[in-house]
């Protein structure tokens, strides 16, 4: 059994996850609540919810799989990117567990558990494919030709999706996070009412800062009243240039590797117009796409594990490697 943990962001998260890759129990809790007041993650807030939180959430997650911690054979823990804060709880947590119960660790990077919940459940997605991976914090395209690697082909220059989706919200009055609210919101709206750029950057990059001074620029010239009443058209609009720039690169990636087997993970793979604009693409379920630990304790099935004392001295780090 591998317990999975995972803190770095702005969700405690703990799963348990079979070696077959069943999921007997996804426990997260989320700080959204406590960010959205300031529009975003505050990053020290976020690593004094996780130590709060820490604990019971992966006491949760044994009792609602049925083990103990004597069942557990492996633990697999984020180790970045993120909030250096934050992912030193989860770490840290982690680390103790496996020096105390004797247990072997893996480190894992959190975009190769983005990948690796594709592996889960009844119907796990086999390498190779071309993976469009799009969170908050990054937005890549890349080539899995393995259970445990990947090679980055593409990603942003700048913003990130989940960022663009963020920011554009923010501009439309949304709450934080905004990328389920914009989705909503799009599903009344138009989404030919107002014509958004899809920057074409070199090679397999993307750009989305462009698009969002557009939207900033729109709602400018618009002004408060008329923004609001096209708030749908706005949203609907928006998150179609987003759509076509994900999309759009993922097919090129894809006819440029001869890879026919098409992927999206991260939060934004939540997005319904992304998922019906790609039908054959896998796609995780939607419990798995958004952050979780049972994504890391899949990770954590394909890699070699650290001895407890290996572990001891595993750090943490911030940004993609
Ligand atoms: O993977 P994730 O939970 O955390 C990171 O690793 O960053 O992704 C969070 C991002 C946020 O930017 C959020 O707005 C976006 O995913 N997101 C969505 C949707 N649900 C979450 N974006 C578009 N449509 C959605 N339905
Ligand atoms: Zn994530």
């Amino acid at each position: 059994m591998i317990l999975g943990i995972e803190s770095s962001c702005d969700e405690t998260a703990a799963a348990v996850v079979t070696p077959g890759g069943d999921v007997l129990s996804s426990i997260i809790a989320s700080q959204a609540d406590i960010h959205s007041r300031y529009g975003g993650v505050v990053p020290e807030v976020a690593s004094r919810r996780h130590l709060e939180q820490i604990s019971p959430v992966i006491r949760e997650a044994l009792f609602t799989a049925g083990i103990d911690l004597g069942g557990v054979t492996r633990i697999g823990v984020t180790r970045g990117p993120g909030l250096i804060g934050a992912l030193l709880v989860g770490l840290s947590t982690a680390k103790a567990m496996a020096w105390a119960c004797g247990l072997p660790l893996v480190p894992v990077s959190h975009l190769q558990g983005h990948v690796a919940s594709l592996f889960l459940g009844d119907e796990p997605l086999e390498p190779p494919f071309v993976c469009l991976l799009a969170t908050g914090g990054h937005t890549q395209v890349l080539a899995v030709r393995d259970h445990c690697s990947f090679e980055r082909l593409g990603t942003t220059l700048d913003d990130a999706a989940g960022e663009a989706f963020d920011k554009g919200a923010r501009l439309l009055g949304l709450p934080y996070p905004g990328g389920a609210e914009i989705d909503r919101l799009a599903q009344e709206g138009d989404p030919s009412a107002f014509s958004f750029p899809v920057a074409s950057v070199p090679g397999f990059d993307f750009s989305f800062s462009g698009l969002k001074t557009s939207l900033l620029y729109t709602v400018r010239d618009l002004g408060e009243a008329a923004t609001a009443e096209r708030r749908a058209d706005l949203a609907a609009s928006y998150q179609r240039a987003i759509v076509i720039a994900l999309t759009r690169r993922l097919h090129q990636v894809a006819k440029a590797e001869g890879l026919t087997r098409l992927a999206v993970v991260g939060g934004v793979a939540a997005n319904s117009e992304l998922r019906a604009a790609l039908p054959d693409a896998a796609v995780a379920p939607l419990a798995y796409c958004t952050d979780n630990a049972a994504m890391i304790a899949s990770a954590a099935r394909y890699a070699e594990p650290l001895s407890p004392a290996e572990a001891l001295v595993v750090d943490a780090y911030a940004s993609a490697r």
